[in-house]
């Protein structure tokens, strides 16, 4: 029987709060993970995923290296004057992509704009894992609730949050399953902090009112923000012919920290593709030199 495949879409109504970046990370983990990954890019203005994509694509070329790649697709943004007529064009763009990958691939990771959009409130209705990435500062916790100045207790909800409440609901009612939703919280600072405290127990009243659970993100790297030219995650083999410096700390840390991530999500994988992944590591190991460790400075 063919299952559908599983929708992760990334979503906040924050800019800059690490969609794209955290999308590229969960599709190309699925991927090393044997599975059958698709993307889909619904910032059809900006396109950074698929430019990130691209740039993935442009540097393999380049430098002679497998990277995983996965079946792309991004919805073009319709600019006539109609409203009413662009939303229906998009809406059947976004369809027709769906339709052509969800029977053929385990997972599609969807990108969303920061913004709320009709599209983007479709994208949250189908999703099964909706993963919002938050920077960690209460600028960003505004986007899911507003807090007391005082005691920075959690007063209300944010329109975001009330906008994931129906688009769970609607999920429900159509087709009886549910989605989970998950905030990450990115660019956490490598240091404690009352900050970081704060925020920590904000997400945790929250999340027992709103339903979701949280997990700490990446740290804040400039690692992350250096793969994006060349279309690169903490993933892809930490060697100088692959990301084209030589590795750091940072890089080790950085992959350390997406793992987590991904075990974290508690994605339903595969057990083929993993079989096939775990086969493809050992074959690799034996052509391969190991990793040198050596090249790992500080
Ligand atoms: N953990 C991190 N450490 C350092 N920089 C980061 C981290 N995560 C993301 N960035 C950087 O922050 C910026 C915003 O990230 P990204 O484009 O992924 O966010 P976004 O939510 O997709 O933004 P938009 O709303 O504009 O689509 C980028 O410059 C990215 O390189
Ligand atoms: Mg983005």
């Amino acid at each position: 029987m063919l299952v559908p495949a599983h929708v992760i879409v990334l979503a906040s109504e924050k800019g800059g709060s690490g969609k794209s970046t955290t999308a590229l990370h969960i599709a190309v983990a699925l991927l090393k993970a044997g599975q059958r990954v698709a993307t889909v890019d619904l910032d059809g203005r900006q396109k950074t995923f698929t430019h990130y994509i691209e740039n993935r694509r442009a540097w393999a070329e380049r430098v002679q290296i497998q990277l995983e790649l996965p079946t792309h697709y991004c919805v073009e943004r319709a600019e006539t004057s109609s409203i009413k007529a662009n939303e229906t064009t998009e809406v059947a763009n976004f369809s027709a992509a769906v339709s052509a990958i969800e029977r053929t691939h385990d997972f599609v990771v969807v990108d969303t704009p920061g913004n709320d959009t009709f599209l983007m409130r479709l994208a949250h209705s189908m999703a099964d894992t909706l993963v919002t990435p938050i920077n960690d500062s209460f600028l960003d916790f505004d986007v899911l609730a507003t807090l007391d100045p005082i005691n920075f207790a959690v007063t209300g909800e944010s329109h975001y949050a009330e906008m994931v409440r129906e688009a769970r609901r609607q999920r429900r009612l159509f087709d009886g399953r549910s989605t989970e939703w998950i905030v990450v919280r990115n660019r956490l600072s490598v240091l404690g902090s009352r900050n970081k405290r704060l925020i920590g127990e904000g997400l945790t009243e929250l999340a027992k009112r709103m339903g979701f659970r949280w997990l700490d993100g990446f740290a804040e790297r400039a690692v992350y923000r250096e793969f994006f030219p060349r279309g690169l995650t903490a993933l892809d083999d930490l060697d100088k012919a692959t990301l084209g410096r030589r590795p750091n700390n940072s890089h080790v840390t950085a992959r350390e920290e997406v793992v987590t991530l991904l075990n974290a999500l508690h994605l339903p994988l595969s057990e083929n593709g993993k079989r096939h992944a775990a086969a493809r590591a050992q074959w690799y190991s034996v052509i391969e030199e190991p990793l040198q460790v050596h090249e790992v400075i500080g």
